[in-house]
C-alpha cells in the first residue's frame, strides 16, 4: 500500500518536505521511512545501528531520489540526545516520528534495574527533551510542525508482567494527549500511535512471545494518515479490536485482562 496523492499533497504542504524519524533501523521505524521516503520526503533517520543506518540511506537515496541523513547514536544517552538536535538544527523538520524505544517484560521484583532506568531514559526522558526542543523549533517557522509519538495498546492501563514498559508508554501517552491540544494553536500538531502487538525486533529484545502480531506495513499507512488529524490512532484493525472491547472494562478490570495477556507472552519465562 502507497499513501494517497492528496495525503502527500496535505503533508507537504503543512509541513514541508523533512521528516526525522527515530528508530528507523528495524520494524515500524523503519517502515515509516521507506513509506515516508516512497511519498519523496527528504528524512533524517536515527539508530545507534550505524550498518543498518548506512544501508537504508543507500536503499532510499537510490530508489527514491530523496536526501536522507543519517545520525547514530544511543538516545538513552542525554549527550547523543543533545548530538541529535545540534545535527539537525540547519535542517527545516516539519514531521518529528520519536519512535524509538523499546520494552522488557517479566516479573518487576526480578528486573534489572540497569534496564529499567534504560528504557526510562530513552522511552521517556529522551521523547522529553527531543519534544521540548522541536516544538519550539516549529514556533519560529512559518510551518506548521508534527510530532508523532510511538505510544502503546499497553499505555491505556497498568500491564502486570510489563508493569514498568507500560506506565513508560502511559507517561507517552498522557503527554501527547495534553500536547495536542496545548499546542494545537501554535501550529503543532501531535499524534500518539497506539498500536497492538506488531511483528519486529521489539518482541526478542522485550523478550515477549507475541501472538497475533501486526506486520509493520499493516500500521505504518494508518499512522501516516493519521498525522494532522487525530491526536491518537489506533492503527490495524487487531489493534482497534483489542482497544475497543476493552473501552467498555473498568480499569480494575482491563488490567487484569493485559495481565493476563501478557502472562501468555511471557509464559516461556516460567518454563
Ligand atoms: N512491536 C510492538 O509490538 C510495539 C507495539 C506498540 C508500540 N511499539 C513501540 O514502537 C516503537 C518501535 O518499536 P519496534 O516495534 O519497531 O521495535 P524494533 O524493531 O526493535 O525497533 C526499535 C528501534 O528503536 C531503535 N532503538 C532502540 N534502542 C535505542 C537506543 N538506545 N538509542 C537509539 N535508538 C534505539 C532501534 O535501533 P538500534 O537498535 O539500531 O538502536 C530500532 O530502530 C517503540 O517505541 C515500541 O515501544 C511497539
Amino acid at each position: 500500500m502507497k499513501l494517497k496523492q492528496h495525503t502527500i499533497k496535505r503533508l507537504k504542504g503543512n509541513y514541508g518536505t523533512w521528516s526525522l524519524i527515530t528508530g528507523a533501523t528495524s520494524g515500524i521505524g523503519k517502515e515509516l521511512a521507506l513509506k515516508l521516503g516512497e511519498a519523496g520526503f527528504n528524512l533524517v533517520i536515527t539508530g545507534r545501528r550505524k550498518r543498518l543506518l548506512d544501508a537504508l540511506k543507500e536503499h532510499l537515496t537510490e530508489t527514491y531520489n530523496i536526501d536522507v541523513v543519517t545520525i547514530a547514536g544511543d538516545l538513552s544517552l542525554e549527550h547523543d540526545v543533545i548530538h541529535l538536535i545540534e545535527e539537525t538544527e540547519h535542517l527545516n523538520l516539519g514531521i518529528v516520528i520519536l519512535n524509538a524505544g523499546f520494552g522488557t517484560s517479566g516479573k518487576f521484583i526480578n528486573s534489572n534495574l540497569d534496564d529499567e532506568m534504560n528504557m526510562l531514559n530513552l522511552n521517556c526522558k529522551a521523547l522529553l527533551i527531543l519534544t521540548h526542543h522541536f516544538v519550539n523549533a516549529f514556533k519560529s517557522q512559518s510551518k506548521k510542525g508534527a510530532i508523532v509519538f510511538l505510544s502503546s495498546m499497553v499505555a491505556f492501563q497498568g500491564v502486570p508482567n510489563a508493569a514498568n514498559y507500560a506506565a513508560t508508554k502511559a507517561y507517552v501517552q498522557s503527554l501527547g494527549e495534553a500536547l495536542s491540544i496545548e499546542l494545537k494553536s501554535e501550529g503543532i500538531d501531535v499524534l500518539c500511535a497506539a498500536p497492538g502487538p506488531v511483528e519486529t525486533g521489539f518482541s526478542a529484545r522485550a523478550d515477549m512471545k507475541m501472538s497475533k502480531a501486526l506486520k509493520p506495513k499493516d500500521i505504518a499507512i494508518p499512522i501516516i494518515n493519521a498525522i494532522g488529524k487525530k491526536s491518537t490512532v489506533l492503527p490495524g484493525f487487531l489493534t482497534k479490536f483489542l482497544v475497543y472491547n476493552l473501552r467498555m472494562t473498568p480499569r480494575w478490570g482491563k488490567i487484569r485482562i493485559m495481565g493476563k495477556v501478557m502472562q501468555g507472552f511471557t509464559k516461556h519465562q516460567r518454563s
